[in-house]
């Protein structure tokens, strides 16, 4: 949440920071900001409420001259979005600028004892707060701003990731992180620093992850310093990304959203690529195979995540349990690590998550760790905060996602899952015979049977019409589609503001029937599969009670077509692998009906993409 970026070096700071404040505007909408250091020693800070297009047009006719700046672009938590609480915030002086990413915890006793003291807040934010403390601290030790912001930090409990220049130390950023991500890009006589590496990836591909409690010292023309909040140095660990510009790009679609629906052929083959291979029906995960004692001795895993990552848990948790005959608990991140839970080291905790930065995830794997379990991650951002935390793991590398509801990174999750659980399956002998087979043989056709399922998109844009001024829906699913209906009932109401619920189809009937008349679509998961006759009943039943039904069927299957209002028609595929394919039509119909509803479906109301607050 909050995304912040920082540049020094010979170009247009300006240029460099409005392009970075984009790539990171998937992390929060409500405001952006800039702060320049102009060549006649001038700090100017230009801020506003809105996106950053509001930012740039709002700088139009502004002095937009330096080679050093910072800038955010923020998801609001400690006060309303509006032009005072946008970042940067500034000293008392006007001297110092900063933004941050994250949450001050004391803020409220250090804003007191800086009121004692004669500070003047002009914001309701937690950040405001950094910025005066660091300046107090500066002008009564007489220190430099390094010194001013290490001594500040020690007082400071929450999470940051900041950025701080200083007027009187034009050649200077200062940046530190504590539960924020932060990186640093190191580029010819330049240096960028952001949340993560989208602004970098243009100018260099070598960037420095910082760690928490650490202050990287950026001076112009000099390389980078590094210490650690106690002033030790630390070690610098360049680090070369393989990422693409292109990747961060539309590529020719309208929005982020729909490229990423469309990439899916490709990002699933290039998350079996090396672990599936081209004949035979073993899977190699590396990090099984290292740590083949922990997953041979396992009592239980325990898979943590939030959002759309645990619909993906509740994928892998049947997966898991079916394959590798290991009992799996799924459990909300938020939650579990609030829930003093009975953790032994012969638990494994899978820690799911796109963005390897959300702040819940991150709490539950330290600790988790801390009791002895052995934590995997599935991670996508190479690198993240999460990757870097868990013991070992296994990435779904489908590439940058930037559209804020997650599509690729849930099929990615899943495809991961399976594999993993296919993976400890045969390292236990656990896997009924034929499995392994059909598993792996489905897993080789996914890609194929992606691009089947997208040639849907132009009937479901037609579809789209007829639902689009609904108030609610209901998605029912079973088995290893139950998590489908969640997944496809959160899409729709993350980016088209309809509310929608998802349900196990047979637990329909204690609750949910009462809602069921012909203003409430339920749209019904029912491809081939063992429970396929048990499902047909429940279509009936909302169809009793003049419900519309649109129905996700395997290709070919006339029972439900003569029942159901509307039918959309998938490819065959091993039940396992199925919430996968189902995906598709659902992450359509949510994408279609939003459009048609004029919404943002990149950028939603009041979501981010990488949540870093609790
Ligand atoms: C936010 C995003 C969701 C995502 C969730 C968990 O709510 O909008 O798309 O599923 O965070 O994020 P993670 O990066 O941990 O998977």
């Amino acid at each position: 949440m909050c995304g912040i970026v920082g540049y020094i070096g010979e170009q247009p700071a300006y240029d460099v920071l409005i392009k970075g404040l984009h790539r990171l505007e998937y992390r929060g909408y409500d405001s952006a900001g800039v702060a320049l250091l102009s060549p006649d020693g001038e700090l100017n800070i230009y801020k506003t409420r809105g996106k950053v297009d509001d930012l740039e047009r709002f700088c139009e006719s502004k002095d937009v001259s330096g080679n050093v700046g910072i800038a955010h672009t923020r998801w609001a938590t400690h006060g309303e979005p509006n032009d005072v609480n946008a970042h940067p915030h500034f000293s008392c002086s006007g001297r110092l600028a900063l933004v941050h990413n994250g949450t001050i915890e004391n803020y409220n006793v250090l804003k007191t004892a800086l009121e004692l003291q004669g500070c003047t807040f002009r914001s309701e934010t937690d950040t405001e707060v950094l910025v005066q403390l660091i300046e107090y601290v500066k002008e009564t030790n007489d220190c430099s701003l390094v010194d001013a912001v290490r001594e500040a930090l020690k007082e400071v409990i929450g999470a940051y990731a900041i950025a701080v220049i200083d007027v009187n130390d034009p050649d200077m950023i200062i940046g530190a992180r504590k539960s924020s991500p932060l990186v640093i890009g190191i580029g010819d006589n330049e240096t960028f620093l952001a949340s993560d590496a989208t602004p970098i990836i243009e100018f260099t591909n070598k960037v420095v992850y910082l760690n928490d409690d650490e202050i990287a010292i950026i001076k112009k023309g000099q390389p980078l310093q590094i210490i650690s909040t106690d002033n030790r140095p630390a070690e610098i660990d360049i680090k070369t990304l393989r990422m693409s510009v292109s990747q961060l790009e539309k590529g020719g679609y309208p929005h982020f959203m729909l490229k990423e629906i469309f990439e899916q052929p490709r990002t699933i083959h290039d998350c079996i690529r090396g672990r599936v291979g081209s004949k035979g029906a073993t899977v190699t995960l590396s990090g099984v195979i290292e740590n083949k004692d922990r997953f041979l001795n396992a009592h239980r895993i325990i898979i943590v995540a939030c959002g759309t990552s645990w619909h993906a848990g509740l994928i892998g948790k049947r997966l898991i349990q079916e394959i590798a005959r290991i009992p799996v608990e799924v459990e909300y991140a938020s939650e579990f690590r609030y829930s003093n839970p009975v953790l032994t080291d012969r638990d494994i905790v899978i820690a799911i998550s796109q963005s390897g930065e959300t702040a819940d995830t991150l709490a539950a794997i330290q600790m988790a760790r801390k009791c002895g379990a052995f934590v995997y991650g599935i991670c996508n951002v190479v690198g993240s905060s999460i990757a870097r935390a868990t013991d070992s793991g296994t990435y779904i590398h489908v590439g940058p996602e930037i559209g804020v509801a997650s599509t690729k990174a849930f099929t990615g999750q899943v495809t991961v899952l399976s594999m993993l659980a296919l993976a400890i399956g045969q390292l236990k002998g656990s896997v009924k015979p034929g499995v392994a087979e059909e598993i792996t043989s489905s897993l080789r056709r996914l890609p194929d049977l992606i691009k089947q399922a997208l040639k849907l998109n132009e009937s479901i844009e037609q579809l789209s019409g007829i639902y689009t001024y609904v108030h609610n829906f209901l998605y029912l699913g079973r088995g290893f589609n139950y998590p489908s209906a969640l997944e496809g009932a959160l899409k729709l109401k993350e980016i088209s503001y309809i509310h929608a619920e998802g349900y196990p189809a047979a637990e329909m009937k204690h609750g949910p029937i009462a809602l069921i008349d012909h203003e409430l679509p339920t749209v019904v998961i029912a491809p081939n599969d063992e429970l396929h006759e048990k499902i047909i009943s429940n279509i009936q039943q909302v169809k009793a009670r003049g419900g519309s039904v649109i129905a996700v069927v395997t290709k070919g299957d006339t029972t439900i077509a003569d029942i159901a209002d509307h039918i959309l028609e998938i490819p065959e595929v091993a039940e396992p692998l199925s919430p996968v394919i189902v995906s598709i039509p659902l992450q359509l119909l949510a994408y279609h009906i939003a459009i048609k509803k004029g919404c943002n479906v990149d950028m939603p109301r009041n979501l981010a993409k990488s949540v870093t607050v609790e």
